[in-house]
């Protein structure tokens, strides 16, 4: 094949820090196009990594020497954008949260399948050498059957970190954002726990809340800045997630695996990014990589991913099928915490309080 021809729909921080410099760095990959509804945001890109600038996404949708789109727009745009580009023939990788319902999620995924193209959901967690090894560990029995754990991803919120800065950040309203940390930081660790223990999430109870964040105008945000869910597992595990956008100092992305042979932690001991204490008290430690932060942007792998999974025709370990379970898990937290229930998720996708 030859080189695939790339186009940027959203040039925000994710864009700019991520997806454009990671495929900057693949040779075959060209970066053909940006499209940024504030255009000198995609102009900055066009004039460092070369390229054109597009007045219309449509318009590059429209491009037939484009083969394939990055969606890294606000997230209430994401489905739409999505099946557009996938109905238009281009492959995609488009960010998290996946959509904003779950029927979105399904469609995104379906249409994928009908027009024959790659859909890769930006879940950069997954191919963290950290968690790769865990995943690799847990398989091999190293900590024996799982039994509980908890998971955390907390930081002091997207304010600062936006490309366009700021307390009324897109992040903070409903209509742009869909959900709070939940979506943002929840939807992350609901599939990386996943990922990890091989296992579902089949029942969900989950607290949801606006605490501290405030808009410019001193007015709690519309959407939640913490979540506390619990989830039961397909093997019968039980665990929690904790997300959060006001956790006012170092970022906390760890998770604890409590097994009945011994304790595996990732990112928990700051000496230690992966570790295993034996139930007979040996300590393991492996060398893997830091955890990327807000701060601390390493390569993400994500776009390899993508890439390569244009080239070879296969599933990836990012596609949209895959990343569906944790949507479902996500939409479940969101109908417990409206409806004061614990919410199962049924073997057919369905889910009932
Ligand atoms: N995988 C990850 O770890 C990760 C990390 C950060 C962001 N993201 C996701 O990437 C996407 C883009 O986020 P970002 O960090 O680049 O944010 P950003 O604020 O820097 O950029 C936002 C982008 O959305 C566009 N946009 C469209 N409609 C908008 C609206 N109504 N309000 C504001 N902006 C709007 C902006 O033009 C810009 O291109 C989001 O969906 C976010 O969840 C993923």
């Amino acid at each position: 094949m030859d080189k695939i021809r790339l186009g940027f729909i959203g040039c925000g921080k994710i864009a700019q820090v991520r997806h454009i410099p990671e495929a900057h760095r693949r040779e075959d990959v060209i970066l053909a196009g940006y499209f940024n509804r504030t255009r000198k945001k995609a102009e900055d890109m066009a004039s460092q990594y070369g390229g054109k600038v597009y007045d219309t996404y449509q318009e590059m949708l429209e491009d037939e020497h484009i083969d394939a789109v990055v969606v890294s727009v606000a997230n209430i745009l994401h489905a739409d954008v999505t099946i557009e580009a996938l109905k238009k023939g281009k492959h995609v990788l488009c960010e998290k949260p996946m959509a904003m319902t779950l029927e979105e999620s399904e469609l995104m995924v379906k249409t994928a399948e009908e027009e024959g193209k790659v859909l890769a959901i930006g879940h950069n967690q997954r191919l963290n050498s950290a968690h790769e090894r865990a995943r690799e560990l847990i398989e091999e029995g190293a900590i024996g059957k799982v039994l509980t754990f908890r998971t955390t991803f907390g930081h002091g919120g997207p304010e600062e970190w936006s490309s366009s800065p700021g307390k009324d950040v897109w992040f903070f309203y409903e209509d742009a954002a869909g959900m709070g940390a939940m979506a943002d930081l929840g939807i992350h660790k609901t599939d990386l726990i996943e990922f990890l223990t091989g296992q579902k999430v089949v029942e969900v109870s989950a607290m949801m809340g606006t605490l501290d964040k405030k808009g410019s105008k001193g007015n709690l945000i519309s959407v939640d800045d913490n979540a506390i869910c619990l989830f039961k597992m397909s093997e019968g595990a039980l665990g929690t997630m904790t997300v959060s956008w006001t956790y006012y100092g170092p970022e906390d992305n760890s998770t604890v695996i409590y097994g009945s042979e011994g304790i595996l932690s990732v990112y928990e001991d700051p000496d230690h990014p992966l570790k295993i204490v034996k139930k007979n008290g040996e300590v393991l430690t492996f060398e893997v990589d830091e955890m990327q932060t807000n701060d601390n942007q390493t390569s993400s792998g994500v776009i390899d991913v993508f890439i390569d999974g244009i080239r070879s025709g296969e599933d990836t370990i990012l596609s949209g099928k895959v990343i569906l379970s944790a949507m479902r898990a996500v939409f479940a937290c969101e109908q417990s915490f409206d409806e004061g229930k614990t919410v199962k998720i049924e073997e057919n996708g369905g889910m009932k309080a």
